[in-house]
């Protein structure tokens, strides 16, 4: 089946389920861009912007993800994007263990599908899950972003393999401007990579 279809059918059944947050949220927020795309990109969780129109970075933070894609000459078109949650927490507070727990197997079922050659993890969340092995528990012996950002991993998971390139939210830069260079300098990584 191609990964347009799988991919529908992975947000149909993930709807069936009674999932943490969703009672709260106002949509599902499952994932955006180009199935088709070598890289991935992984986020956190909706924010306001994102559960009202059921899209992931369509807020500030996406306003500033749209432009560090096209300093590499990329776009939405050439990349995926899911979030580690799947539905808005509260306030936009931190996503726990247990909503980390639940919503997670569904990103890895989105990896499955878009088999990115290149996986970029947006944030500490995000990028501890990825190189905790998609192990939950084995995120607090991961480091923080400040210290990982930029630096390429190998990983696998099931035997697709993939680099991952640890990020700084894009969000981040919005509080924090003095870390725009680096992230810009990460993103030309990622096109380095290519
Ligand atoms: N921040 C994220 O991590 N994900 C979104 O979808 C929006 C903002």
């Amino acid at each position: 089946m191609e990964k347009k279809k799988l991919l529908e059918k992975l947000k149909e059944k993930i709807l069936m389920e009674k999932l943490p947050l969703k009672e709260t949220a106002t949509n599902i927020v499952f994932g955006k861009g180009n199935p088709e795309a070598r890289i991935m990109f992984i986020g956190e969780a909706p924010g306001r912007n994102e559960d009202l129109e059921g899209q992931p970075f369509v807020g500030a933070a996406g306003k500033q993800l749209d432009k560090l894609l096209n300093s590499i000459g990329l776009s939405i078109e050439d990349v995926y994007i899911a979030n580690i949650l799947k539905y808005r927490p509260p306030n936009n507070r931190n996503p726990n263990p247990e909503e980390i727990k639940a919503h997670t197997p569904y990103l890895v079922e989105q990896i499955k599908i878009i088999k990115p050659e290149i996986v970029c993890t947006l944030g500490n969340y995000a990028t501890k899950f990825v190189l905790a092995s998609f192990d939950v528990e084995g995120m607090k012996k991961i480091g923080g972003i400040t210290y990982l950002h930029g630096k390429p991993v190998d990983k696998e998971i099931n035997g697709l393999k993939f680099k991952v390139i640890p990020l700084y939210h894009p969000a981040a830069i919005l509080y924090r401007p003095q870390l725009r260079n680096a992230l810009e300098e990460d993103f030309r990584k990622i096109k380095e990579l290519l």
